[in-house]
């Protein structure tokens, strides 16, 4: 009787096959082509495939984490014949004789050179016209069905945003929903922290001033890559959410104001807290780009800066890269406000959607706002393993 069975992934992800190999061909250097049954060709490194094989001398059964070095294959390590099993997997024979394991049709489909670089989301930029309310879904929904929790980290991981609403008043809820997605990452405000008014306060947040869209941590090396706000109690007069979209604010000046942009990527700025009992610097520009020239995060806190010391005339196109992007920050054409609701939590992604607040009268109310921060890939991984649940 056939064997059937499809061999393991080198992974724990779902791997559909949507298409079946109609050939394989071996190329000069001994690496791999495949043609696929919608007329798809792909190529395979020959060492992608011997280090991803699925044999347990390769390949640990139960952590699915490969076991081989670099050193333990043979310099020069061909694929020498390819063939299309029953089950539709792949079976390669080795120039150094050593039998390895096949490869899952479903897996070899997804990581194939076929021209271009898979497709990744990208973020979606907005102004205020664009996303005058973050996405929200109903957070007793989230909490009791994966489609609705996807759907509410999709809207965070695309526009750097997103709401949940109607939460029920419950201590301990906003910890659960962030180790939900992740890990919590503690700073120097703790490992959760309280927006009210202190008497000696350890930040501008800590008090019932109005703060301009900001970052926050642009004192840490790494800031954190999400917040979360969880409100308990307002009934204060002012206080409203104030967001924009940094990535949006960029890009706009990217096209617009050249020098600007030029300052914006260049020039690293130092921020430093002012806290009693800690002393935090960290630099970088005020715009992180990628190797493809992409924004891949910001760093910009208006009260935390430490003084430039530069020459006059660089000192003069920080200040004005500054003061431009604080323009449109602080202006109408970007801005989402928002009154927070007891129930409601806002997610952002703290390294791309600025965020501030309007100034409340610490006399008219109460005010009670949770924070937590985790990091972008906790949001990135949790949405990979509710895809996995959801395409089973
Ligand atoms: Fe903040």
């Amino acid at each position: 009787m056939k064997d059937l069975s499809l061999p393991l992934t080198p992974d724990f992800d779902t791997w559909p096959v949507t298409a079946q190999i109609k050939a394989a061909t071996i190329l000069p250097g001994g690496h791999i082509e495949l043609t696929w049954s919608d007329g798809r060709i792909a190529t395979y490194h020959r060492l992608l495939l011997a280090e991803n094989a699925t044999d347990a001398d390769t390949l640990h059964p139960l952590s699915r984490e490969t076991l081989k070095s670099p050193l333990d294959f043979p310099e020069g390590l061909k694929a020498t014949k390819a063939e299309i099993a029953p089950s539709g997997a792949l079976e390669i024979s080795w120039s150094d004789g050593t039998p390895r394991g096949a490869f899952h049709p479903g897996w070899l489909y997804a990581h194939g050179w076929t021209g271009t670089a898979p497709a990744t989301p990208k973020p979606i930029l907005w102004r205020a016209a664009d996303l005058p309310e973050p996405a929200t879904v109903s957070g007793r929904d989230a909490l009791q069905d994966d489609r609705v929790f996807h759907k509410f980290l999709t809207s965070l991981r695309d526009h750097g945003v997103a709401r949940l609403e109607g939460l029920p008043q419950q201590d301990g809820l906003l910890v659960e929903i962030a180790e939900r997605i992740g890990t919590i990452r503690e700073t120097n405000f703790g490992r959760t922290y309280t927006l009210a008014i202190q008497d000696d306060p350890t930040s501008n947040a800590y008090t019932p001033v109005a703060l301009p869209q900001h970052m926050d941590l642009c004192t840490r090396e790494c800031p954190p890559g999400l917040q979360f706000l969880y409100c308990r109690a307002n009934d204060t007069s002012g206080g409203d959410g104030l967001y924009c979209d940094g990535y949006r604010i960029a890009e706009d000046i990217r096209a617009e104001e050249p020098d600007t942009w030029e300052a914006m990527t260049t020039i690293p700025w130092t921020y430093n807290n002012r806290a009693k009992t800690t002393s935090y610097k960290a630099s970088g520009p005020m715009v992180d780009l990628d190797e493809k020239g992409q924004i891949a995060a910001l760093r910009y806190e208006t009260w935390l800066r430490a003084p430039l010391v530069a020459d006059l005339a660089t000192q003069d196109r920080a200040y004005t890269a500054y003061r431009r992007f604080a323009e449109r920050a602080q202006s109408d054409a970007y801005l989402m406000r928002v009154r927070y609701k007891p129930g409601d939590l806002f997610a952002f992604d703290n390294r791309r959607v600025l965020h501030g607040r309007s100034a409340y009268d610490a006399a008219g109310g109460a005010r009670f706002i949770e924070g937590v921060y985790a990091d972008r890939d906790d949001l990135y991984s949790a949405i990979r393993v509710i895809e996995r649940r959801l395409t089973v």
